[in-house]
């Protein structure tokens, strides 16, 4: 296991398509998923997505029970999700502020859709589908938006809206 380095704002490699996984229940693929958790826990990250740690797959993984840098947010279950889709229920979308380990001190607020469903493979190929709200959807729309190479900052609307961690929270 390995803490990686996470890649900035600015890296070409933010920006591109990521391929699908194509095989799964792997070793690799569980070496790369035990990196990206622990890299990912290491930052305190709500999320994490493959392209962040330089590698082009569609692969993300997300949940906490209680995080330090989104002290408000309900708890959003531990989940490894391959090759998603994503569906919007309606289409209300509901702004809330967002951070990016990519993105590092920045904080912005982002109109996300409200209901979703998600739908995707676990790392044995298993499939998953489930539908959220609230901040889960909105942890799975920010790190899916990754494997399109778009990152929360190309999403924001109201740039009067988006600074610095310390000015927006002091502590
Ligand atoms: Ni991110």
């Amino acid at each position: 296991m390995a803490i990686k380095e996470i890649l900035k704002m600015g890296d070409p490699r933010l920006l591109k398509k990521a391929d699908p996984v194509e095989k799964f229940n792997t070793p690799e693929l569980d070496q790369t998923i035990k990196d990206m958790i622990e890299t990912m826990e290491a930052n305190d990250g709500a999320g994490l997505a493959a392209p962040q740690i330089g590698l082009n797959l569609q692969l993300v993984i997300f949940g906490f029970k209680k995080n330090d840098r989104y002290p408000n947010a309900e708890s959003v279950p531990f989940t490894i999700l391959i090759n998603p889709t994503i569906t919007p229920l309606e289409n209300e979308r509901e702004d809330g502020w967002e951070g990016c380990l990519s993105v590092p001190g920045l904080r912005g607020v982002v109109p996300r859709y409200k209901k979703i469903i998600y739908q995707g493979f676990d790392q044995y190929g298993k499939s998953i589908k489930r539908e959220v709200d609230g901040f889960h959807a909105r942890v799975v729309q920010h790190e899916c938006d990754h494997l399109l190479g778009i990152l929360y900052p190309m999403r924001i609307e109201d740039f009067s809206l988006f600074g610095f961690h310390e000015v927006i929270f002091p502590e």
